[in-house]
């Protein structure tokens, strides 16, 4: 596999070498692009000899096989875009900067907009330019994009401050790129039905019984299965965001319509993951004219079908089912009780009365509750998030302990 290592202008750009051997000694052919300012630090021909390839310093410059009156750009950007990740170390203050609004104005930023490989960002600045808000802001779009972000590490730094700016440890920059690596195209074969976002219940022509979820981590799902290979199918409630290119968008309005929308397509789907949160209750009848307020009002609600429940009591075999929950007590105990009550696989658990996480928040912290165990997933981007919990539901494919429905404690674990 080929892996594209870009180096910015800071003092940590000498450790891009060390990564570079670090990436080959897992058989990874490793090739550089060099910023300019990259270049007032370490020498490319330093990246040229351990890579056995030549670097890549500018938009304009001959790549390996160019003649003379060969479009160099281009070309370079055909090699590049060939790359299975790309990899920053260390990236700069400006190099995120540009990555987050688009600007392509050297070889690496244009290299960054103009692939589909996964990007991995391993910031190392000065510690007040990393706290500042233009470079935190900067990392929250990128990473919700998608980006990998691996954090500096606190220390002594080369401007003789102390802080957070160190590029993190080789070790911690390997790991995410192999992570990367290793769930490229591992959903591939796979059809992942995603429900998201909030159902919608009519009282009146303009008013609906609806709930607080964004469908952002719904989404966050699709797009993560999208990438690893899977092919899509998105039913989604009303929200503000906009689906992942290339999925089937199935949009619906009522429980009834996402009913309908998942239960026909349930014999395409292999993994079923239902992020939505559906309404439990709708008006019996809604009111054909606007309510007008008149003193109290009551009003008559009949259940919901439940479509998690549904979609269990017709499934074939290897049809894995994955159910969310939003609790905001005995969030455990509760968990447990949906899991079995439901038959799904697998059920996971958001506290939604912590402050920051679960609903509307691009960030989340869950537990990924099966009969035999509670994995710890601690607060991260849902993006992220949604990586972790498609390496949890396929590892339900590896042959299960069969457990009896017990009352025992179940053992909890921290996600790896
Ligand atoms: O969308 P965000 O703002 O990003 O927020 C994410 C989230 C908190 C909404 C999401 O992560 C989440 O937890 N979704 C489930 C919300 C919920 O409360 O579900 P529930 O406990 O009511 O239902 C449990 C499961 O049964 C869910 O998978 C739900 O989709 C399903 N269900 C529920 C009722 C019903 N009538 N039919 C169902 O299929």
């Amino acid at each position: 596999m080929k892996v594209t290592v870009g180096v910015c202008g800071g003092i940590a750009a000498y450790k891009a070498a060390e990564l570079v051997r670090t990436l080959q000694k897992q058989a990874l052919d490793v090739h550089v692009v060099m910023t300019e300012a990259a270049q007032h630090f370490v020498q490319p021909l330093t990246f040229a000899a351990l890579t056995g390839h030549k670097v890549i310093t500018g938009l304009w410059d001959m790549p390996e096989s160019a003649d003379a009156d060969a479009a160099s750009s281009i070309e370079h950007m055909d090699a590049a875009q060939s790359t299975d990740a790309l990899v920053v170390a260390p990236a700069t203050a400006n190099v995120l900067a540009k990555f987050a609004h688009g600007v392509a104005d050297d070889f690496l930023s244009t290299l960054y907009l103009a692939t589909t490989a996964p990007v991995i960002v391993a910031p190392a600045m000065n510690v007040n330019m990393w706290q500042h808000p233009a470079t935190q802001a900067n990392l929250e779009v990128l990473a919700n994009r998608n980006v990998r972000v691996v954090a500096p590490e606190s220390g002594y730094l080369a401007c003789g401050m102390t802080g957070a700016g160190r590029l993190a440890e080789t070790e911690t920059i390997l790991e995410a790129v192999l992570s990367v690596l290793h769930h490229r195209n591992d959903l591939a074969g796979e059809t992942v039905l995603v429900t998201a976002g909030g159902t919608r219940e009519a009282l009146d022509p303009v008013r609906f019984l609806g709930n607080r979820s964004s469908g952002k981590m719904g989404y966050a799902m699709a797009e993560a299965a999208q990438r690893r290979g899977a092919r899509v199918i998105l039913v989604s409630a009303p929200t503000a965001l906009r689906g992942p290119a290339n999925c089937e968008m199935v949009p619906v309005v009522t429980t009834q319509d996402m009913r309908d929308a998942v239960l026909s397509r349930l014999d395409q789907a292999t993994i079923i993951i239902k992020a939505a949160a559906v309404a439990d209750y709708r008006a019996r009848v809604p009111a054909d004219q606007k309510l007008r307020r008149s003193g109290p009002l009551t009003l008559e609600l009949e259940p919901t079908e439940d479509i998690l429940a549904a979609v269990v009591e017709r499934r074939r075999p290897g049809l894995l089912v994955v159910g969310f929950a939003a609790e905001t007590e005995d969030v455990l105990a509760h968990g447990r009780d949906k899991l079995l009550r439901k038959g799904a696989d697998a059920i996971v658990l958001n506290d939604v009365s912590r402050e920051g996480v679960g609903f509307d928040s691009d960030r989340n912290a869950v537990t990924f509750l099966t009969r035999d165990r509670a994995i710890e997933l601690p607060e991260m981007n849902k993006r992220e998030l949604a990586d972790h919990i498609l390496d949890e539901t396929l590892r339900l494919r590896r042959p299960l302990q069969v457990l009896a429905e017990t009352d025992a404690d179940l053992p909890v674990t921290s996600g790896d």
